[in-house]
């Protein structure tokens, strides 16, 4: 699946690009229905809440579970990525879901993934993509994530980490910065319903707020970066940062229907 010149227009401009409808209803019912028995694990992968202990974020994904496997070389991601990089060599460097979960979902701050993965695993520019599916439909109330259009233009801003407010250690952005960059482009609320794809930079301001609503927000987030820009530090654990630097080979559109037909 290749992007029009026009949304590679917007993503320029915007440091985002929403795609409406990129997956269909039962692809969603497919991967939802393996987030139970993976949120019971009880591995370090899993990260959890402060507050409530409920999970967070379920990293690693595609080494866990064979849904997860097919959805990381998915070609309705792994095309855009290669296409917006003009580079087919490209690693999963996290597969993971973020859960806000209904009433418990806390804030994550103000930040860009760069910074972690610059601070962390020294990687050495802003190249690697977020792509994300919506797995819940994602509204108002159930903590979308907030982005700062433009925000990527000026490029990295200066960060600090944040080891205190939340459960899970973020590099983030100050609150002069946010709002000086808000003054210049605004804040956009990444919205739509289950199935949606949206696709981020590594240098674009974003968080989210809690989730005070009685509706789940689960959303699927792979990043992939190029081999050629890979991490040259180790600090982090594997499923923060993947050390299997091979380049995702796309595969078929009906990946994830098949594996729905093969398993009965
Ligand atoms: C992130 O920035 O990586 C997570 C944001 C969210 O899931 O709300
Ligand atoms: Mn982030």
């Amino acid at each position: 699946m290749l992007l029009t010149s026009e949304q590679l227009g917007r993503f320029r401009e915007d440091g985002f690009l929403v795609l409406p409808g990129l997956f269909g209803a039962e692809e969603v019912a497919a991967l939802r229905a393996e987030l139970p028995a993976l949120f019971a694990e009880d591995t370090p992968a899993n990260f959890r809440e402060k507050r409530s202990g409920v999970v967070r974020t379920a990293m690693g994904l595609h080494l866990r579970n064979p849904v997860y496997a097919r959805l990381v070389r998915h070609p309705r991601l792994v095309e855009p990525a290669m296409q917006m990089l003009a580079d087919d060599r490209l690693y999963v460097q996290q597969a993971k879901v973020n859960a806000k979960e209904a009433f418990t979902g806390e804030v994550w701050q103000w930040h860009y993934d760069f910074a972690t993965h610059h601070h962390e695993d020294g990687v050495p520019a802003p190249l690697a993509l977020n792509l994300h599916v919506f797995l819940d439909d994602v509204g108002e109330f159930n903590g979308p994530l907030w982005f700062i259009r433009g925000s990527h233009r000026d490029g990295p801003a200066p960060t600090a980490l944040d080891t205190a407010t939340t459960s899970y250690p973020l590099w983030t952005v100050a609150e002069d910065v946010v709002a000086r960059l808000v003054g210049l482009g605004g804040i956009v609320s990444a919205k739509g319903p289950a199935g949606t794809g949206l696709i981020f930079g590594d240098s674009l301001v974003h968080g989210s707020p809690p989730n005070m609503s009685p509706f789940p927000r689960r959303i699927f987030s792979l990043i992939l970066n190029p081999v050629s820009n890979a991490l040259t530090r180790h600090r982090r654990p594997d499923h923060q940062h993947h050390r299997d630097l091979t380049p995702v080979v796309p595969l078929g559109d009906d990946c994830l229907r098949s594996a729905m037909r093969a398993a009965g």
